[in-house]
């Protein structure tokens, strides 16, 4: 991303806690592909859109909760949370914060997983929940959020 690009221009994609490990992390669930990969579709499918791309991971709450705060102002948020995604009521106020649309994806179908996966905090203010795609579904969650855009532009 430029130093001049403007927020406004730029959809954040925030990993949350073992995401970094994606590739290597119980592949039979969570496939092949590394963060670094997944990082690359979000820039690409947002490119073709128009958009940049500012791509954070934590595995610390409070650093995710920063980098929600730096970052409110971008266009809109894909979010993968991680297991954050079921307990953080912090994480879920701070997305309250942001001006733009929030995607929350996760790459397996957690529905399908056990019970206490089945407890979103985010889910209610987001647009929407992209679960089970695989990586595909932070592509998904891009075309979304610029379609929102697009639409609430007129
Ligand atoms: C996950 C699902 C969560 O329940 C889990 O804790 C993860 C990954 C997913 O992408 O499927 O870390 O968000």
């Amino acid at each position: 991303m430029s130093a001049v690009t403007a927020r406004s221009a730029v959809i954040a994609v925030l990993n949350g806690p073992n995401l970094n490990l994606l590739g290597e992390r119980e592949p039979h669930i969570y496939g092949a592909e590394t963060l670094a990969d997944v990082e690359e579709r979000c820039r690409r499918a947002a490119e073709a859109l128009g958009y940049a791309v500012d791509c954070r991971q934590s595995n610390h709450e409070g650093a995710l909760v920063d980098a929600v705060h730096e970052l409110r102002q971008c266009a809109g948020f894909v979010v993968n949370l991680g297991a954050y995604t079921h307990t953080s009521i912090a994480l879920r106020d701070a997305l309250a914060t942001v001006s733009g649309p929030v995607v929350e994806v996760h790459i397996s179908n957690v529905y399908s997983r056990e019970t206490f996966r089945h407890l979103s905090y985010v889910a209610p203010l987001a647009l929407a929940v992209i679960s089970g795609c695989g990586t595909r579904g932070y592509e998904f969650a891009v075309a979304a959020i610029a379609d929102r855009l697009a639409y609430s532009q007129g």
